[in-house]
């Protein structure tokens, strides 16, 4: 026997009232704004541009490639005169990286460089090259945002060699982190910059530099620190020698007679003004997931630095 169907344009008047629910919901949800990120989604966004904390902490490939299933767990060989030491593993693994740490061991570890008791070395300094005197700056909700996305990166078993001290570890003030910034500085486009480029740390590698004292004065920013070659888990590493430049506001030794795009596409796309590549360390494949809000923020404190050099 064949069903009776119904014509599909006549509804019974509870699905016409249901149908109109429907719209009356999606009409809703289309005129409120979208929800504000979580902070996870923060914490991801922030580790994985103007932090590049992968730039140093996760494995690349002999390219210079960072491994995405193996992120944070342990990346850059350091070799300094004051130390030896590795970019930690930072992911969730209970025994090799960071999972028996409390919120608190890790902001800490972050923002003051000092590891936890429960750690291998307790409460031994982190080196220097760990740029904790510039994450001093983060605001508690973008360090709360790093910590919870931290939490959330898969648990990598890797156990990462102890650094060897050669020399008492000093990390040296940073002037704009040691001022400190509120949440309404992010408003304002000199300050989001100002905020920015303290926690991307781009005035430890572009001042001048002598026996590993950074000049923030009459050095901020002309540049002249050389980076040499380093190892990536025993793997010869991207980490070409390349010198850092003078990005001061300088017309003719700094940038400042370069354009806003010419400025951001060096930033985010690794090329010079004449159009030729510029090497690592910068993290130029993480600032090119950078807000173009931000990336207007960072241009806008680039102008403001005094020409020098
Ligand atoms: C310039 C390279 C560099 C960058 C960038 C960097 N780190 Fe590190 N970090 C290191 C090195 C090297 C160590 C290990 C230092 C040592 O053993 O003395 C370290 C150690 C740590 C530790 C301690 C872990 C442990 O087991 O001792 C934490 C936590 C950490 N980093 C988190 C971060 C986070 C989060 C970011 C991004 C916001 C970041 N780091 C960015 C180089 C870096
Ligand atoms: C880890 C060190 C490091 C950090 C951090 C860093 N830079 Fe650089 N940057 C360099 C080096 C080295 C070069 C030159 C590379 C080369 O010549 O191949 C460079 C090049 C540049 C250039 C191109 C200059 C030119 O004349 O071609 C600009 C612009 C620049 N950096 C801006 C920034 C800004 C803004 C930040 C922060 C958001 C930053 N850098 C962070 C090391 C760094």
């Amino acid at each position: 026997m064949k069903r009776p169907s119904l014509p599909e344009t006549k509804l019974t008047k509870y699905q016409a009232s249901i149908s109109l629910s429907v719209a009356l919901v999606a009409t809703i949800l289309l005129t409120i704004p979208a929800k504000s990120e979580t902070l996870v989604e923060r914490g991801r966004y922030l580790v994985n541009t103007i932090l590049a904390c992968g730039n140093c902490h996760t494995p690349k490939t002999p390219e210079g490639n960072p491994i995405a299933e193996k992120e944070l767990s342990g990346g850059v060989s350091f070799t300094t005169p004051a130390f030896n030491a590795i970019a930690a593993n930072i992911t969730p693994d209970k025994e090799t990286g960071i999972g028996s740490w409390s919120d608190d061991d890790i902001k800490r570890a972050i923002t003051e460089g000092i590891r936890p008791p429960q750690a291998k070395l307790p409460g031994v300094p982190l080196a220097a090259v760990m740029p904790a005197s510039f994450y001093k700056a983060l605001l508690p909700r973008d360090l709360d945002a790093i910590v919870a996305y931290l939490r959330s990166v898969k648990p990598v078993r890797n156990e990462v060699a102890l650094p060897e001290y050669k020399m008492p570890v000093v990390h040296q003030p940073y002037p704009d982190a040691e001022a400190g910034f509120t949440t309404k500085d992010l408003q304002d486009p000199v300050r989001r910059g100002t905020y920015l480029a303290t926690i991307g740390h781009c005035m430890e590698c572009h001042s001048a530099r002598e026996k590993g004292v950074s000049d923030y004065t009459a050095g901020f920013g002309v540049g002249g620190r050389k980076f040499g070659p380093s190892l990536v888990q025993g793997v010869q590493a991207d980490w070409k020698g390349s010198i850092a430049r003078n990005i001061t506001s300088h017309s003719e030794k700094g940038i400042g007679a370069w354009t806003d795009e010419e400025i951001k596409r060096a930033i985010t796309g690794g090329i010079s003004r004449n159009g030729k590549k510029l090497e690592p360390p910068m993290a130029f494949g993480w600032y090119s997931n950078l807000s173009p809000d931000d990336l207007d923020a960072i241009v806008t404190w680039l102008r403001k630095v005094p020409p020098g050099g």
